[in-house]
């Protein structure tokens, strides 16, 4: 059902209630999303993306109750990625002749997707499509969130920010509005989204967000792709929010992650925790086995923290797949300004704690120093050490 966004704009997106995993099985949606498309009617009728391809019936049926499909005059593609355009080419069928304005780099993705030779416009920062009664639509290019294809648009007049991916969250809301949203669960998605999807894009977030104040638009409304829809207050805090987390963001918290065969590890990574609470009582510490936590929270939990303590035991000359996986999860979302160091059980030969701090390395993360090792089961004495360990560590970062 479309819901008024402002004067003669509506939400006419789909509220994904089930979803649970996202891109394929790589990201966690623990209360859903929702795939927003919007739809201006004023001279001109134009609608900004669509939905993923599951739900393009529904889309279809839903937004021909809102608009005559004949009647519009252009489709606004931000972002080519399925989430947004799924529904496109069964759209298109219909109105084989409307223009679909998008980036260069959108015109090669959507060909990429559906092989199709559509009507498109290509736009430019800058570009502008008039659609009547005063009202303009303004493009921005936005290469890199999410994709090198996508682009903002802005509508003049109701000063309204289309901003695709950027400022999204994984939540399904009918409320449309963030204010009207469980401010917990908002902001914790909010960021969880941002870690996991925009945080590799930090420095074109960055520059973005200049770009916007340069351009001095006054903006009333950021409605994204995905989740609730920023207004009022809520707008220049969404936008601080990207500024802090775009630049080094960190919390006073440390992260110890670790994967364990027979609990030896585990103890480690706990007593270490203890030392660093005895050591600095105000620091927030989270340990979390890498093998029983949903990657994507780890993830989020890494990316507030100041330092990540990597445990693992040595198990055939490596670290456990967990904390491979853990690691190249780290390498991909490129966090900046993190301390970092590895401990872990062994019984031989230990290779995994230096193979561990190599990779820490490697990924950009600062490894303040060797770590901690244990041989066998940590006894009395071992315990000790993590303690003293966890003390000192604190003191690094
Ligand atoms: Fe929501 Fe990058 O698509």
């Amino acid at each position: 059902m479309a819901r008024l966004i402002k004067n003669n704009v509506h939400w006419v997106g789909k509220v994904d209630w089930e979803l649970r995993m996202f891109h394929g099985d790589e990201l966690s949606t623990h209360y859903g999303t929702n795939y927003n498309a919007y739809l201006i009617r004023e001279e001109k009728t134009v609608l900004i993306d669509t939905v993923w391809s599951p739900f393009t019936e529904e889309f279809l049926r839903e937004l021909s109750q809102t608009v005559d499909i004949q009647k519009i005059d252009a489709i606004v593609v931000n972002h080519a990625e399925i989430d947004h355009t799924g529904a496109l080419k069964d759209l298109i069928a219909l109105i084989p002749h409307v223009p679909v304005y998008c980036t260069h780099n959108g015109v090669k993705s959507l060909k990429g997707h559906f092989h199709q030779d559509w009507n498109f416009k290509p736009v430019r920062t800058g570009d502008t499509l008039d659609i009547g009664h005063g009202k303009k639509l303004m493009f921005i290019e936005a290469a890199m969130l999410h994709w090198p294809d996508t682009m903002f648009t802005y509508l003049t007049g109701d000063n309204i920010l289309f901003s695709t991916d950027a400022f999204g969250q994984h939540l399904a809301t009918d409320l449309v509005w963030a204010d009207l949203v469980d401010p917990w669960i908002l902001w914790e998605e909010d960021m969880k989204y941002y870690a996991n999807i925009i945080a590799p894009w930090g420095k074109s977030v960055d520059a973005k967000l200049k770009e916007l104040k340069t351009l001095s638009l006054p903006i009333d409304m950021i409605c994204p792709s995905h989740g609730a829809c920023w207004r009022g207050a809520d707008v220049p805090k969404a936008m601080e929010k990207y500024t802090a987390w775009a630049n080094m963001y960190q919390e006073n918290r440390v992260a110890i992650v670790y994967d364990t065969i027979w609990g030896g590890t585990r103890v480690m990574a706990e007593e270490i925790a203890k030392g660093i609470r005895l050591a600095d009582p105000k620091v927030v510490v989270n340990v979390m086995n890498l093998a029983k936590s949903d990657k994507n929270d780890v993830a989020t939990e890494v990316f507030r923290s100041k330092a990540v303590l990597v445990g693992s035991p040595s198990h055939n000359k490596c670290a456990l797949s967990s904390v491979g996986a853990f690691l190249e999860e780290m390498r991909g979302l490129s966090f900046k300004g993190k301390k970092s160091a590895a401990f872990g059980c062994y019984g031989w030969s230990g290779e995994a704690q230096k193979r561990l701090n190599d990779t820490l390395r490697d990924i950009g993360f600062e490894v303040v120093d060797e770590g901690i090792k244990n041989l066998w089961e940590p006894d009395a004495g071992a315990i000790e050490r993590c303690i003293e360990y966890g003390k000192q560590f604190i003191g690094k970062i």
